[in-house]
């Protein structure tokens, strides 16, 4: 996506001198050409549908894209759901997981007649049956299983473990299949799991495959027909060139080792896999110091713009726009929120920089904009989609004074 043209940054065909003309950083980037060629890789080496998972890059624009291209949605809250359908997802396309839906998201969700609902607990399913039976609609629901299968990435984004608080015991199987027989208003037509993110070992996707397809069996033999297998998200992407790249051969072969011939369709809900290297983050050197021997470059980004680093200890990769000076000098390059842990790198050489100077900080489509905060009181960023020659602002950089307006001062303080 990004590429020099005599020495000048652009994204797809557009010169980021264009796009800075109209927009003061920090913003986000997105390329839609790069977005279609990983949709339609991923698409092509799998060949299943794919319900893209909303919550890494929730921007109606990127939605609308994604519909255009096939892609279902996969969201697991109202909002999500309110956007999926606003950017023209048709409800036969959405599935909606998650933990803790209210009895309002489930009474929108079986309103809006999308394909499954997937309960996370047995108390949500006989919710579920309840606003049904209110309705005195039949609906589809799916249960959503916890495999307790390590996912063998970061801690904080593994979701598949016994005591992890998602999906439903797999021993809770036969209690499952008691509930959808007694109910008159439940018909459970999918099952599915997500272990964590970041995935690339394809044998943690096989001891999935091999869980999920045991399951659906289990329910099949019990006269459940399920016809939905959602093997779920994770598929992992190259942050540094160190990560291992997901191999999408050798992921098809391990489908079909275990999904032949079945009475059922499968599905995956990636997320980061299809929007994460599409992203650039845009950013402005604010000032440099010098603390302890230390070089610092301090950004108008932060945590409270890009929270992965921090969070997660994530690595983006940045370049700078500016590499003329022979001078090579390693730097820390930190936000400016009042933390010690808004770093986005502790060491990297480049060459020398100075206050107004640009940099790129790369692979940031996903769990990027979704996560930004108001912290410190700092605006929300703008993003930007570029297609070919042309680019748009797909969200508003959010003013300090929008935010500040929404607290509300009681009469007994004035
Ligand atoms: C239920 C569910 N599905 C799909 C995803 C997408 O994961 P990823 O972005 O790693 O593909 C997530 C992310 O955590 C999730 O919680």
């Amino acid at each position: 996506m990004l590429n020099y043209q005599n020495k000048q940054p652009y994204i797809e065909g557009v010169p980021l001198e264009d796009i800075e003309k109209v927009q003061q950083t920090p913003f986000y980037i997105y390329s839609q050409s790069k977005i279609i060629e990983t949709y339609n890789n991923l698409k092509n080496a799998l060949n299943t549908k794919v319900y893209f998972a909303v919550k890494a890059n929730s921007n109606q624009a990127i939605l609308k894209l994604m519909n255009s291209l096939g892609a279902g949605a996969d969201v697991v809250s109202i909002g999500e759901l309110k956007r999926a359908l606003n950017a023209g997802i048709n409800p036969s396309n959405i599935i909606f997981e998650g933990l803790g839906k209210s009895r309002n998201d489930i009474l929108f969700a079986l309103d809006s007649n999308i394909k499954l609902i997937n309960a996370e607990s047995m108390e949500e399913l006989e919710i579920i049956n309840e606003i049904s039976s209110s309705l005195q609609k039949k609906v589809n629901v799916g249960v959503r299983l916890n495999p307790n299968i390590d996912s063998e990435t970061i801690k904080k984004i593994s979701t598949g473990k016994k005591t992890d608080k998602f999906g439903i015991d797999v021993e809770e199987i036969p209690t499952i299949v008691n509930y959808i027989e007694s109910s008159s208003n439940l018909k459970l037509t999918g099952i599915s799991c997500h272990i964590g993110s970041q995935i690339s070992n394809i044998s943690v996707f096989g001891n999935v495959f091999k869980f999920m397809k045991e399951a659906a069996e289990q329910f099949i033999n019990k006269g459940i027909h399920i016809n939905h297998v959602d093997l779920g998200g994770g598929l992992g992407v190259q942050y540094n060139e160190n990560d291992l790249t997901l191999n999408l051969a050798l992921l098809k072969k391990e489908i079909n080792k275990y999904f032949n011939q079945i009475p059922y369709e499968i599905s995956f809900e990636p997320g980061r896999y299809l929007v994460a290297n599409a992203g650039i983050l845009i950013t402005s050197i604010i000032t440099t110091k010098k603390n302890g021997g230390r070089n610092y470059l301090i950004t108008d980004a932060g945590m409270n713009t890009l929270i992965r680093p921090a969070l997660y200890n994530a690595f983006h990769s940045i370049e700078p726009i500016e590499k003329k000076s022979s001078k090579i000098i390693d730097y820390s390059i930190a936000g400016p929120i009042c933390e010690s842990s808004d770093i986005f790198i502790k060491s990297i050489n480049l060459p020398e920089q100075k206050t107004g100077n640009k940099l790129i900080i790369k692979d940031v489509g996903a769990y990027g904009a979704v996560m930004a905060s108001n912290y410190n009181t700092r605006g929300l960023p703008a993003e930007i989609l570029v297609n070919q020659n042309s680019f748009a602002i797909i969200h508003k950089p959010q003013t300090i004074e929008e935010n500040i307006n929404l607290d509300l001062i009681p009469n007994w303080l004035n």
